[in-house]
């Protein structure tokens, strides 16, 4: 009997076999609320009716109409819906998972500009394919032992206020100083391509980016002549309670990476940008068996539509401020929490060890907790020190609520000892 390679390492102890909303049902029919949505994927929650009823049509019909083959239907109302939401932009390339989607981002921003470097963020996590990776900090276990990574990444700090002991003020000027410093000492403007950030830091911990931090790049992108590209991989579709990432600032990108929540579980993700920067990309320089396939395309349709009638972008607002308001509440009678930050149902709680524990064992005692009272959440952050509560965009206030309970009595225990 085959085994499962131990490279995979699991957050959960579950073995789920069939989902439906926001709930995990296990092999001996007992249910989970899943504040993981799948890292961030299952936007409109598990097996919504509409996503599955398009899946199924789809797969009756086309399942593999090869991209650089055939085109499909599908493929361009994907398209049309993605640019009417990125109305800035205009042309879309699509792909499987989020690190093709960042790797087609870079190989566009260095054909387009002719220029090499790419600046990323300290803790910044944008894959695990060997270019995506190399743009990674987020943690060790991504990088380590696969020396030599791509060249031309540089890194530069990322606005994290709490790690600083900083105010944001305070961070956001030293980043941007710092970043300039970058230009003046280690990648000259000239052999930039463009700068990458994810909206709100994801695996490095949850950390939004200030809006003035976000103005501070556009600023220079828009002065050096370089590319601003958004990793919206997990703060897309709606996640931080608008439906990018980076409409809480007003910045656009140049190129917006999208993925996770897009297909609600089907594999897929997208970049987009003007046409005219796309026609500055290499003809066939882009492409893959899989990527864009008629059925993901046929989910993503869907969510969308699903997204925009049912108004999940409004309920991750309003639940995601139930949410962080509840965990501010913890904070109050947990000493362990340290910070509660986020942005609509992209929510962290950074907590802190004890003379025998580091915060990254708390944090996995605290999930474990939760889990077996049945509430499915994950760590984040360089040390695991961030525990993080991503539920689906479909969650109710009860829901919301019954997760709250689950956490309380979670801190509870771990704190009894
Ligand atoms: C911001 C960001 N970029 C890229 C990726 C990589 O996506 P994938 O795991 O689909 O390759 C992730 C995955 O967590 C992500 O959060």
């Amino acid at each position: 009997m085959g085994t499962r390679s131990p490279l995979l390492l699991q957050a959960t102890p579950l073995n789920a076999v069939r989902g439906e909303g926001v709930w995990l049902h296990d092999a001996d029919g007992r249910r989970h609320l899943d504040f993981t949505a799948g890292i961030g994927v299952t936007s409109t929650g598990h097996c919504h009716p509409r996503v599955v009823a398009a899946i199924q049509a789809q797969a009756a019909d086309l399942i593999h109409g090869q991209v650089t083959t055939v085109m499909h239907p599908r493929l361009d109302e994907l398209s049309d819906a993605l640019c009417r939401l990125l109305p800035h932009t205009g042309s879309v390339f699509v792909s499987n998972s989020g690190s093709e989607a960042v790797e087609s981002a870079v190989r566009l921003a260095r054909h387009a500009m002719g220029r090499p470097n790419i600046i990323a963020f300290q803790g910044g996590f944008h894959g695990r394919s060997i270019g995506a990776a190399s743009l990674t900090t987020s943690k060790l276990a991504v990088r380590a032992g696969l020396q030599p990574l791509m060249g031309g990444v540089v890194f530069a700090p990322f606005p994290y206020a709490y790690r600083y002991g900083w105010s944001e003020d305070e961070t956001v000027e030293f980043c941007l100083a710092e970043l300039d410093y970058i230009l003046a000492t280690t990648t000259a403007p000239s052999e930039t391509a463009a700068i990458i950030i994810e909206p709100v830091l994801g695996e490095g911990g949850y950390v939004p980016v200030p809006d003035a931090f976000m103005a501070g790049l556009r600023e220079r992108c828009d002065r050096h002549d370089f590319l601003l590209i958004a990793d919206e991989v997990q703060t897309g579709v709606g996640r931080t309670g608008r439906m990018w990432g980076m409409d809480h600032s007003g910045v656009r990108a140049d190129v917006v990476i999208t993925a996770k929540g897009l297909a609600s579980g089907m594999p897929l993700s997208a970049i987009a940008a003007t046409p005219d920067l796309m026609a500055a990309g290499f003809p066939g320089s882009q492409g893959g068996t899989y990527g864009g396939n008629p059925v993901a395309c046929a989910a993503a349709v869907a969510t969308l539509q699903v997204i925009e009638e049912e108004g999940l972008v409004a309920n991750s607002a309003s639940r995601g401020d139930q949410l962080i308001a509840g965990c501010r509440e913890l904070a109050t009678r947990h000493g362990v929490i340290a910070d509660v930050r986020g942005r609509g149902l992209m929510i962290g709680l950074e907590l802190r060890g004890d003379r025998d524990h580091s915060a990254g064992e708390v944090v996995q005692a605290v999930r474990m907790a939760a889990a077996e009272a049945g509430l499915l959440t994950l760590p984040c952050g360089a040390s695991g020190q961030v525990l993080r509560v991503i539920p689906p965009l479909v969650v109710s206030e009860a829901e919301v609520s019954l997760g709250l309970e689950l956490l309380d009595e979670a801190f509870t225990k771990v704190s009894a000892g």
